[in-house]
């Protein structure tokens, strides 16, 4: 059986999370093999490199550098064996969070980060990417009373904003690959959505 590769992307308080466990029993209901991971992390040094980016400063290169390093260890060491042996893999959050936080939120040039995901998985791309769509200040409130926020979600409003921007461009470019979801809804509404899209697949 061919390996499946899907991503969950969105702005922190999308919802992404209430999602992932319904896909896992979708495609474990099927007789499949899931792989359930994440990104920034994925494995024990991208961990270790997620709790770096989450709390240190650091330049915004530098920022993008350390998610592509500790992707291209993910790929390595989780990604592509999985898919090699036929399995389903869901990653919360892939490359178009890069292009969103690192390229819209902190202004990291387009073709910059094209060169990074050329080099570290230029021969692959999700087979879908749900995209959880919802206004920057609806996805803030969601956020309110969830814990300690990390170094992202301490940002203002208007990164944020371009954040979102730049997951709705990335989306207009890759159609086909990348489907938007109204993430305002909820979450039974989402989840039906959800449905469709992977019932296709
Ligand atoms: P997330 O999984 O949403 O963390 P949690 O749900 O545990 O709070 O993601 C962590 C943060 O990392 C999120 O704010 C987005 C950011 N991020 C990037 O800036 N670039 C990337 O390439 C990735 C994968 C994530």
């Amino acid at each position: 059986m061919k390996g499946l590769f899907i991503t969950l992307e969105g702005l922190d308080g999308a919802g992404k999370s209430t999602h992932l466990a319904w896909l896992e029993s979708h495609f474990k209901a099927q007789g499949r093999a899931v792989v359930m991971t994440r990104e920034p992390g994925g494995t024990p040094l991208g961990e270790h490199l997620r709790a770096l980016v989450l709390s240190e400063a650091m330049h915004p290169e530098t920022e993008a550098l350390v998610m592509f390093a500790a992707r291209c260890e993910h790929l390595a060491q989780v990604i592509r064996p999985a898919l090699a042996r036929g399995e389903v893999v869901i990653s919360d959050r892939f490359t178009d969070a890069s292009f969103a936080y690192q390229g819209g939120g902190r202004g990291i040039a387009l073709e910059r980060l094209e060169q990074l995901e050329t080099w570290v998985h230029g021969d692959l791309q999700p087979d879908l990417t749900l995209l959880f769509d919802l206004p920057e200040a609806v996805a803030q409130a969601r956020m309110q009373g969830r814990g300690e926020a990390d170094r992202f979600e301490r940002e203002k409003m208007a990164f944020h904003g371009r954040v979102r921007a730049a997951y709705l461009a990335r989306a207009a470019r890759f159609p086909q690959r990348i489907r938007v979801l109204d993430g305002s809804l909820g979450v039974e509404a989402v989840a039906a959505q959800v449905a469709r899209l992977v019932v296709a697949l």
